[in-house]
């Protein structure tokens, strides 16, 4: 009897207290947002077509899982303070639309944010945070992205830890994304209110352009989280923003280049381009599967870069069965013969090692100390080293 009391006991303290919903993201978290192509031409028609496009383009297969409508989906509040949704370009409801995207085998994502206002100055979720969970988890949400406009003098932690609490209590297991763009240093602080929090401000579709308000290419949003590889792990990822693969900013060496590093950062894989247009090159470069396999890889860790000779880098990630991802970055505009040594991923010199190039999806033989090709410009080769037993 007294056993059955310390269980219940332990069992209602373990559930009671406020916390993330565990688990959620052991593996960064993988799918597609409407913001980085669509802005706020968002509609159930769009995520309709995304969700069969999805499927059938291969994407699912390769992993991509939530389907996120980013801002401007949401237009007022009711007067009990219920949120609203457009009800012209969602005119069926969320709960239509989040089960349609489930009866693909996908998951549905939302958006809000902290402050008064969203960034496009829709209703922001202050005050409303346990409504809005109770809402979100009525209409069948997997997956809420929560920026940080309009927040004024609020506190980074207390905001998301507040609606980290509203998720919880409204009972269905939701990923939460926190984007406070780095501000608050989210790294340091949010491993137990988040799944991912955005390390950067806002991915532009370039390769190393930048705006007045930091938003930049990236291979600049790259050298921003490149120092924050300590922080990032299963079930809490540092986000360097979504992906501009497909979109029209990046040639197709510069898109594999943006994906290689992206998985080598085992950062989210978020498409943000048209799924119902891609190219067979797009294609190809979002469901590398050799690629992703490096970014989903169990251990969790993020990559590092263990060579800075100016535009030319060596990242290395340390995989769960002991081998290694590396990917030689030529920033320049020429092609270059790059080189990575056993020593600079953590092996002795001596060992003879198999390597895989990973956008060729060819065996390239054995090698001892070191490896060495031909990176286009503006481009990277991404390999596995697995050292002979
Ligand atoms: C912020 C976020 C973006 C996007 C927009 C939407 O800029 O960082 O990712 O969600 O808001 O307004």
């Amino acid at each position: 009897m007294k056993k059955l009391f310390l269980f219940i006991f332990l069992f209602s303290a373990i559930f009671a207290y406020p916390q993330k919903f565990q688990g959620l993201a052991l593996t960064p978290p993988m799918g597609w947002n409407s913001w980085n192509k669509f802005g706020c031409d968002v509609s159930e028609k769009l995520i309709k077509e995304i969700a069969d496009a999805m499927v059938e383009s291969g994407m699912k297969d390769a992993g991509y899982q939530y389907v996120i409508i980013d801002d401007c989906w949401q237009i007022g509040r009711d007067d009990q303070g219920n949120i609203i949704p457009d009800p012209v370009r969602f005119p069926s409801g969320m709960k239509a639309l989040a089960d349609y995207v489930h009866s693909k085998g996908l998951k549905f994502g939302i958006y809000s944010d902290a402050g008064s206002k969203t960034c496009q100055r829709r209703p922001g979720s202050r005050g409303y945070e346990f409504q809005d969970a109770r809402t979100y988890a009525s209409w069948g949400v997997d997956y809420v992205k929560f920026d940080w406009c309009y927040t004024s003098t609020q506190d980074a932690k207390a905001s998301y830890t507040t609606m980290r609490d509203a998720i919880y209590a409204a009972g269905r297991p939701m990923v939460f994304s926190l984007c406070d763009w780095g501000l608050s240093k989210p790294w340091l602080w949010a491993k137990d209110v988040g799944h991912l929090w955005r390390a950067t401000d806002d991915i532009m579709d370039c390769w190393d352009c930048q705006d007045n308000r930091n938003n930049a290419g990236f291979t600049i949003l790259l050298d921003r989280v490149a120092d924050l590889y300590s922080y990032s792990g299963p079930d809490h990822w540092n986000d360097p923003d979504m992906l501009e693969v497909g979109n029209k900013g990046l040639n197709n060496t510069e898109s594999r280049a943006h994906f290689s590093l992206w998985c080598i950062l085992a950062a989210p894989l978020i498409a943000g381009n048209d799924l119902r247009s891609m190219s067979d090159e797009t294609k190809n470069i979002l469901t590398n599967k050799e690629a992703i396999a490096v970014d989903q890889d169990p251990l969790g860790k993020q990559g590092v870069k263990v060579r800075d000779d100016g535009d030319y880098e060596v990242w290395v990630k340390q995989l769960a069965d002991g081998s290694r991802a590396v990917v030689l970055f030529n920033r320049s505009l020429k092609e270059k013969t790059m080189k990575v040594k056993w020593e600079e991923m953590g092996y002795p010199s001596y060992i003879q090692a198999n390597v895989r190039d990973l956008w060729q999806h060819k065996d390239m033989g054995k090698f001892t100390g070191k490896y060495s090709d031909i990176v286009p410009a503006h481009g990277a080769i991404m390999i596995k080293v697995v050292p002979e037993k």
